[in-house]
């Protein structure tokens, strides 16, 4: 067997003051992989550009806006990747929003000051098209996210950008393993402080609104792609799994903020004509990893998911069609930034600071 590789990129290893939750000798019952970005890469950032709107009215005024959105994508220093998705959130609005990576904040940061992109965020019509906007922007130092790949030949989200992949992992499969792919937890707890506040604006329609978020504040991106499962293991995805998927995404989407999240979007990939493909993901704000790490190793919707995949693998005798990956992040206050133009109070960080 190929030797284990460690999560944690070579050069981003430090001498240690806590511990990993598996022994030196642990071995991970299948497979995964982590993504690998050059060593050049200091930090990268995760751009979630949102269009809102409510009933199939205004269901083509706002695919226009999402591909407005991407075609500036294409203009000088756009990013390495993105992806285009949709759900329909609690309060019955569509939500579609295109989630761009880029390697490198400084060409981010002069993307989003080019004038065709700012222009028009900053443009006072975005409040009055009968649309909603919004831009959650993080950006995490290499230090402070990890990746998960069951497949190492095709990559999804920031794994598209870092473009290398390491060797079968070592931390994974076990109740912690997140937290111990990330660098920062070689040294950091990455306990949370502090609160999310409005910082601009105020949390209602008709407003443009800025939040800023507190140290330690945790995302995670969690996806499945189902498109080339067929029989048994498709009628096993779609029939057994989902569902059970729908409910925990549902439950963190209504009663996520008793428990530390903040805000969960369970989202549909669309191609570039706006038609559904056969992939999803869930999209979760949360106060803290340690929250986030509660609900995944409590909640009896993805205590079943979890346990049914490691059965599923075995099942199938490791030879998946179904491709599960997820990127997670524990994120500093200035690696982060909130803004919403004509939302309603419930989308994304905006949820429960209306009260
Ligand atoms: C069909 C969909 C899903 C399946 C099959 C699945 C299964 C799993 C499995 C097998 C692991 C362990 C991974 C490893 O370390 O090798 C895991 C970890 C985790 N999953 Fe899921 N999951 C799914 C969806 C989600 C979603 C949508 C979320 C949240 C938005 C989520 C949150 C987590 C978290 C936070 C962990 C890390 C737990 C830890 O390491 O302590 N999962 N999941």
């Amino acid at each position: 067997m190929e030797t284990l590789d460690s999560a944690i990129a070579e050069h981003l290893r430090c001498p240690r003051t806590r511990h990993r939750r598996v022994e030196d000798d642990y071995a991970p019952p299948y497979p995964a992989w982590s993504a690998r970005a050059a060593t050049s890469v200091e930090q990268v950032v995760m751009g979630y550009f949102g269009v809102q709107s409510r009933g199939p009215q205004m269901q083509g005024r706002a695919c226009a806006a999402l591909m407005k959105i991407a075609a500036g994508f294409a203009l000088a220093d756009g990013p390495g990747h993105h992806d285009l998705a949709h759900y329909v959130d609690a309060e019955g609005f569509d939500n579609m929003i295109a989630i761009a990576y880029w390697d490198d904040p400084a060409a981010h940061a002069r993307w989003s000051a080019t004038p065709q992109v700012d222009a028009w965020w900053q443009a006072d019509e975005r409040l009055h098209e009968g649309l909603g906007y919004f831009r959650e922007i993080v950006s995490p130092r290499v230090e402070h996210y990890e990746t998960l790949f069951n497949t190492p030949d095709r990559f999804e989200g920031v794994g598209v950008v870092m473009g290398g992949l390491s060797a079968p992992l070592q931390e994974h499969a076990y109740w912690g393993s997140m937290r111990d792919r990330i660098p920062l937890s070689q040294t950091d707890a990455m306990s949370a402080s502090g609160a999310r506040r409005v910082i601009a604006g105020a949390p209602a329609p008709g407003q443009r609104v800025q939040v800023a978020g507190h140290e330690n504040l945790a995302v995670i991106r969690s996806g499945q792609e189902w498109t080339e499962t067929t029989g048994q293991e498709r009628k096993l995805y779609l029939e057994e799994m989902e569902p059970v998927l729908r409910e925990g995404m549902e439950f963190l989407r209504d009663q996520g903020l008793a428990i530390g999240c903040y805000s969960n979007r369970y989202m549909n990939h669309l191609d570039a004509s706006g038609a559904p493909l056969q992939k999803s993901f869930g999209l979760s704000y949360w106060h803290s990893l340690a929250d986030m790490e509660r609900w995944a190793e409590s909640h009896p919707t993805h205590v079943a998911i979890f346990g049914g995949f490691m059965r599923y693998v075995q099942a199938l005798d490791f030879q998946l069609q179904l491709r599960v990956y997820h990127e997670v992040s524990v994120l500093k206050a200035d690696e982060q930034s909130y803004e919403y133009v004509n939302c309603h109070p419930g989308t994304g960080l905006l949820n429960g600071l209306a009260a």
